[in-house]
């Protein structure tokens, strides 16, 4: 079975003490996850250190940074490199979230030098995709998801894509309590699939683990988790509220 996933996004959120809290009322939960199960807290970078000593008992339990920069090192001011990152044990990190896409410019080639830099340094890129609402409007998110996904992804070898895990978040849905509907969630994630299949084969395509990202919630969580080629979410608001985050970890396949 594909790795199923519950991965927290706290944004910009939380002061290191409400932090230190949120983590502690989520672990304390002592939810049992299967051995296919994980659940994932990308945090604001002061608190990596933190998360990671909060999490490092509990079994399939992870930290992930939220962005990291492109290039190895040198003069980039306020700027973290995917190998500082490695050097405090992060192994996951978010790359090309639509609000970095959208707020600091990030486009399709300078995410796959982001991808390029996570993978040399051993860090899971969580991927993230997804259309504007005009696009999905025009109906043409399937051509948009597709060349984020070839400008960004398609350079990787089959070895090295079968590390990733991909996130799509429509952007309408993001913040706006407007979740995909089911089938637009399962429709979007069959695809992607399908152009991993295309591109390297379907082993692999059947191993990358692909979250939806939207408006998760502890009420719809189960039946958007349930879709096939769904497995598991990257929440934003409702992972900031530990008994929300805990009832979304609970209802992953
Ligand atoms: P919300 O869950 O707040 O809609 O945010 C989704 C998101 O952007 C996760 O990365």
């Amino acid at each position: 079975m594909r790795k199923q996933i519950a991965a927290a996004n706290w944004k910009m959120n939380m002061s290191y003490q409400d932090g230190v809290k949120l983590l502690d009322d989520v672990l304390s939960s002592k939810i049992t996850l299967t051995a296919d199960q994980q659940v994932i807290f990308a945090v604001p970078f002061p608190y990596l250190i933190m998360a990671k000593s909060e999490v490092a008992e509990e079994t399939n339990n992870f930290i992930a940074a939220q962005n990291c920069h492109h290039k190895e090192a040198g003069a980039f001011t306020g700027e973290v490199s995917a190998s500082m990152l490695h050097s405090v044990n992060v192994r996951y990190c978010i790359v090309g979230h639509s609000e970095r896409r959208a707020f600091f410019n990030e486009t399709n080639e300078m995410l796959a030098e982001k991808l390029d830099s996570c993978i040399k340094h051993q860090i899971t890129p969580i991927f993230c995709c997804g259309e504007a609402l005009e696009v999905r409007e025009s109906g043409t998110q399937n051509d948009y998801v597709s060349r984020q996904l070839e400008q960004s992804l398609f350079h990787l070898s089959a070895e090295q894509i079968r590390k990733l895990i991909i996130a799509y978040e429509p952007i309408w849905a993001i913040g706006t309590g407007k979740t995909a509907s089911t089938e637009q969630a399962q429709e979007m994630h069959a695809f992607i699939r399908s152009l991993l299949r295309g591109k390297f084969g379907s082993e692999i395509a059947n191993e990358v683990p692909i979250l939806y990202g939207g408006s998760v919630k502890a009420g719809n969580a189960k039946e958007i988790f349930a879709c096939d080629d769904v497995d598991g979410g990257l929440v934003g608001g409702a992972s900031l509220v530990a008994d929300d985050f805990i009832q979304i970890i609970r209802a992953l396949k």
